[in-house]
């Protein structure tokens, strides 16, 4: 088909529908083009034959991604000359229609738009955010949030969601912890890979899913000092063994889109990081999706001190594989000057509008561009709702328990109290564009349903900042009048997201003077924490009687959260991150490398036991702080349950296999308690001789198993060779000979380790 025909349909289309007028109440039909000539050939094919019909400019316009304006003559007249490949945060599905019909039907060759947006954990209906779905250790609970996430957003016309974040976190000031799986690149990996299924589902064409974007890549979590966009010290073994698995295992699970990130990896921005973008994503992993950059990063390359001027970072950006330009309004006004004084040449531009039109392709956009607006939409349904409490429930963590949860609605009088009882926004965490407050359901909601009259309502602070010492005294009067105490208290959101570090992860305001002096009372205190990322709470843990802790939990926190504490939902999330007693110990993470001089706990000296005028060498020479000794409050993937779990030794097919063959590993776990609970079982691994030194556990796998009281099951895991490969003293990744230590545990901190070997 030639150019020529395709004007005229274009033009009979037009003349057909009424040019310019999108129909308001139903989705126009889509014209027949160049696309339609090809349905039915492979993707490869169809691209290849659009490319070939289009000019430079038009080009140019598929790399150019812009935010949102809504309908007007500007944005309609941009889309139908062809200069607009994509555009973001536009949710209303009529106007998604109208500026679709522009580009489907008013532009020359009526290449749809795909329309973005941050749907990061959820968009009407929100799930806990992702590092409570972390805690969940089910890939089912994030599969299925993103599925919802996908129905409910594409239902208003969005079909690629800048989500999911795999950035390995190991510092909670950084605020953007949030938004990731935690510290271990194992657990990320796998939540990584369900969160692409359940945006993508298995066929990306159905209208009701979206595409997927990993992010960010690479290296964006290990900002020195936990402050965003700063820079980093990622040596190659960091690099290979940590940051980058989760993005591999990302592509590999068929992930449509990257995101490059801010950062800068041993002073090269990831926008103009060539050896990332291509070398590693392209070459070496044979990705074929689109890489985006993020809002405004390319532009970012001038600030950073490492592009000239605007048409430098273009250049950079351009030559390095960022195929789509978010917002840095440089493809759009430098690329064509590029490409003419030869510095871009056109297959550099085949091949990044190559990325972009195999997407649309991908997505089904051609065929189906339109949203339907009948079915527009869908949001909170009662299965959506169901799912988003199933996650917020399996997503909390109970720390502490000294027996008094569950509380039963047995006649006693509870005090809700804490500035995060009834914080209808703040409970749903950062990355909430959508979130409409009315729909969420907080927990004094639900524990007035469940413990009607005998609940006293009284806030004490009304935020999570405020320092209210009136307030403060007004729930510790109410608390004479009741028998149980549950304090609520944690972040509000803002304080934990996208440039939204803190120097300070205690709880901010008067909130821990608050559990003080309603622990003063004499009254048993249940602490309820909502929040952003692990804070540094021991104190207020050891102070009070319970501690059931959450990451933002979301639209359905309010139930999820009343049936654990009430007993009809037994907790069984595990922490995806450690938890430090200081600030100081940040960063922090168990799988660290042991030094050269381990700490020796036996030994342990710590700061008010030293005596005075105390020699130099009395603490012993070894590495730990003298304030906070080694160990983090509450290890990575620890987690009580109202029953017991017991542990047997685990038992191996065999003590040796070869690089390229495998173990399996049996444990017995007993339920030893007299009810029902989810235990997460977890295997890691230590090699204890490396040609570079190996971190002192490795997690390799884990299951969350549902027992009876009583029941005894084996938790079987296969361990393959190829799991204990890294980046060795001949840099590249490779399984290494040698003896290993392996645990089947509750936690990264406990159990008794049984030995294997790796034989040549
Ligand atoms: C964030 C990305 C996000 C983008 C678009 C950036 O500031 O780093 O994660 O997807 O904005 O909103």
């Amino acid at each position: 088909m030639n150019i020529n025909k395709i004007i005229a349909l274009a033009v009979t289309s037009l003349l057909a529908v009424g040019a310019g007028a999108a129909p308001k109440k139903k989705a126009p039909k889509v014209r027949k083009s160049i696309a339609s000539a090809t349905v039915g050939l492979p993707v490869e094919q169809r691209v290849d034959s659009l490319i070939k019909l289009m000019t430079l400019d038009e080009k140019i316009g598929q790399l150019v991604q812009y935010t949102g304006t809504g309908y007007n003559p500007d944005r309609a007249g941009a889309i139908k000359a062809g200069k607009v490949g994509s555009l973001l945060n536009e949710i209303d599905p009529e106007t998604v229609n109208k500026l679709q019909y522009e580009a489907v039907e008013n532009s020359r060759l009526g290449i749809p738009l795909v329309f973005a947006r941050d749907v990061i954990h959820g968009f009407k209906t929100i799930f806990p955010i992702p590092l409570g779905q972390a805690a969940s250790w089910n890939p089912d609970v994030v599969r299925e949030g993103s599925r919802v996430s996908a129905d409910e957003a594409s239902s208003a016309g969005i079909r690629w969601t800048f989500s999911p974040m795999v950035d390995i976190a190991r510092d909670a000031r950084w605020g953007r912890i949030a938004e990731g799986y935690g510290e271990d690149p194992y657990l990320t990996s796998v939540m990584g890979v369900a969160a692409v299924e359940g945006y993508q589902g298995d066929d990306l064409t159905r209208t009701n899913t979206m595409a997927a974007c990993v992010k960010h890549f690479a290296g964006y979590g290990f900002a020195e000092g936990g402050r965003d966009y700063n820079t980093t010290w990622i040596n190659d073994g960091l690099l290979y063994d940590v940051v980058l698995p989760p993005f591999k295992a990302g592509a590999d699970a068929g992930a449509a889109t990257f995101m490059c990130s801010f950062n800068d990896i041993d002073g090269i921005p990831s926008s103009g990081n060539r050896r990332l973008l291509r070398d590693i994503l392209r070459d070496q992993w044979g990705w074929d999706g689109l890489m985006v950059s993020d809002w405004g990063s390319m532009n970012q390359m001038i600030p950073h001190g490492f592009a000239k001027d605007a048409k430098d970072a273009a250049l950079l950006g351009a030559l390095a594989g960022v195929d789509m330009d978010m917002e840095n309004h440089l493809y759009d006004n430098e690329l064509k000057a590029l490409v003419e004084s030869g510095q871009v040449t056109m297959e550099d531009i085949d091949a990044m509008v190559r990325n972009v039109l195999r997407l649309k392709f991908r997505l089904g956009l051609f065929e189906n561009p339109y949203v339907d607006l009948k079915t527009a939409n869908r949001f909170y349904t009662p299965a959506n709702l169901d799912a988003a409490r199933r996650a917020a429930e399996e997503s909390a963590i109970l720390l502490k328990n000294n027996g008094i949860l569950p509380v039963a609605a047995d006649g006693r009088k509870i005090l809700v109290t804490g500035p995060m009882a009834d914080a209808q926004h703040d409970q749903n965490g950062t990355w909430c564009f959508d979130m409409e407050k009315a729909h969420t359901v907080t927990p004094l909601t639900s524990l007035r349903e469940i413990f009607g009259n005998n609940v006293i309502y009284e806030p004490g602070l009304t935020f999570s900042r405020d320092t209210s010492a009136e307030g403060i005294s007004r729930a510790v009067a109410a608390a004479e009048k009741a028998d149980v105490i549950i304090c609520f208290v944690g972040e509000e959101a803002v304080l934990s997201g996208e440039a939204h570090s803190r120097a300070d992860i205690s709880l901010p305001g008067a909130q821990s003077d608050m559990l003080r002096q309603l622990k003063a009372t004499g009254k048993p205190v249940v602490t309820v924490v909502m929040t952003g990322r692990p804070m540094t709470i021991a104190d207020e843990v050891a102070l009070t009687d319970a501690t059931l802790y959450n990451f933002h939990p979301g639209t359905m926190g309010g139930p999820a959260i009343a049936n654990l504490l009430t007993g009809k939902v037994n907790p069984s999330g595990k922490l995806p991150v450690s938890m430090a007693k200081m600030v100081g110990q940040m960063p922090l993470y168990y799988a660290r490398k042991a030094t050269g001089r381990p700490h020796n706990e036996a030994n342990e000296v710590l700061i008010n036991d030293i005596p005075l005028e105390a020699a130099q060498t009395s603490t012993g020479c070894d590495s730990y702080y003298i304030d906070a000794g080694d160990r983090p409050a509450f290890p990575f993937g620890f987690g009580l349950s109202y029953t017991n779990f017991s542990y047997g030794s685990p038992t191996l097919s065999s003590d040796r296999m070869t690089a390229d063959g495998s173990i399996t590993v049996t444990c017995p776990v007993t339920n030893t308690g007299k009810r029902e609970g989810a235990e997460v079982v977890q295997l890691y691994v230590r090699d204890l001789v490396g040609s570079r030194a190996r971190p002192v556990r490795e997690l390799k796998g884990f299951e969350k198993a549902t027992l009876a009281p009583g029941e005894t099951r084996d938790v079987t895991f296969t361990l393959p060779a190829s799991a204990l490969a890294f980046y060795t003293i001949n840099n590249r990744t490779e399984v290494e000979p040698g003896d290993f230590n392996l645990w089947v545990s509750p936690d990264a901190a406990s159990g008794t380790p049984v030995t294997f070997s790796v034989t040549e």
